[in-house]
């Protein structure tokens, strides 16, 4: 049986200290297809198959968007979840945590949350995914909440999605600007892996952030890139 674990923190910034008087990590089924996880700094709406409410300091950072997903073959299968459980809780150096496992009929999702973390580690647990080219997980995120993107490479706003002006499209997900002066394309924030510290989006407010806490597991060599920060 193959078995390939995926390992990436996401984090939102600014982080209150540790609070051990609040309650701590927690999974709550709301009905067959919908679960709220989360801590007493932020939750996160779990439906069939889409993350749909993120919330941190009483802010929905997922707004309009479409929220958190995780999919193979580009957009082709987004992974449906038929059920979550907490499958371990323990306490890390006096910390209590738990890891939540979303069962779908490729694998595995792991979320493991801390109590008093603005975050929580990923990892994925391959049960039977066809041999592919990309898995990934990702945030849909509100973009007035997060207006730029960060990689190690770019720190920018991200152009708005009135720039992507269909008669102005050349190839392949690249478009002439506006003014007439350069282009954008999707991969406009793509950099390459083993040199990001932390990647995302962020505005005046909040910050989304993918921390890797080792790269040992990453496959390719040197010259591996990945798009980051997708606009489109
Ligand atoms: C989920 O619940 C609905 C009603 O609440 C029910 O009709 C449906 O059969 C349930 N689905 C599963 C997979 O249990
Ligand atoms: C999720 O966070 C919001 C905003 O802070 C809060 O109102 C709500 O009670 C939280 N939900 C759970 C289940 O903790
Ligand atoms: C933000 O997203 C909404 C909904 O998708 C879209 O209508 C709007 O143009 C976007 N704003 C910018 C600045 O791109």
């Amino acid at each position: 049986m193959k078995a390939i674990s995926l390992l990436v923190a996401a984090t939102l910034a600014s982080a209150v200290p540790t609070k051990h008087n609040a309650p701590g990590p927690f999974l709550t089924q709301v009905d067959n297809q919908t679960w709220i996880i989360g801590n007493e700094l932020w939750n996160l709406t779990q439906g069939h198959q889409y993350g749909v409410q993120l919330f941190y300091k009483d802010h929905d950072c997922v707004g309009d968007a479409v929220g958190h997903y995780v999919s193979y073959n580009g957009a082709a299968s987004d992974l449906s979840w038929n059920s979550a459980s907490i499958v371990k809780k323990g306490s890390y150096q006096g910390t209590d945590y738990i890891d939540v496992m979303f069962t779908a009929v490729e694998g595995e999702m792991h979320w493991v949350i801390f109590s008093g973390l603005a975050g929580s580690y990923q990892y994925f647990v391959n049960r039977a995914l066809p041999v592919l080219g990309e898995f990934r997980t990702l945030w849909r995120l509100d973009n007035t909440t997060f207006p730029r993107g960060k990689t190690d490479r770019r720190d920018e706003e991200l152009p708005p999605l009135s720039d992507y002006i269909a008669a102005n499209k050349v190839q392949d997900e690249t478009w002439l600007r506006p003014d007439g002066k350069g282009y954008i394309t999707k991969y406009d924030f793509t950099s390459w892996i083993r040199t990001q510290t932390y990647y995302g989006v962020y505005g005046d407010s909040f910050g989304s952030w993918y921390i890797n806490p080792g790269k040992d597991y990453y496959n390719g060599n040197h010259l591996k890139q990945e798009l980051m920060v997708s606009l489109t």
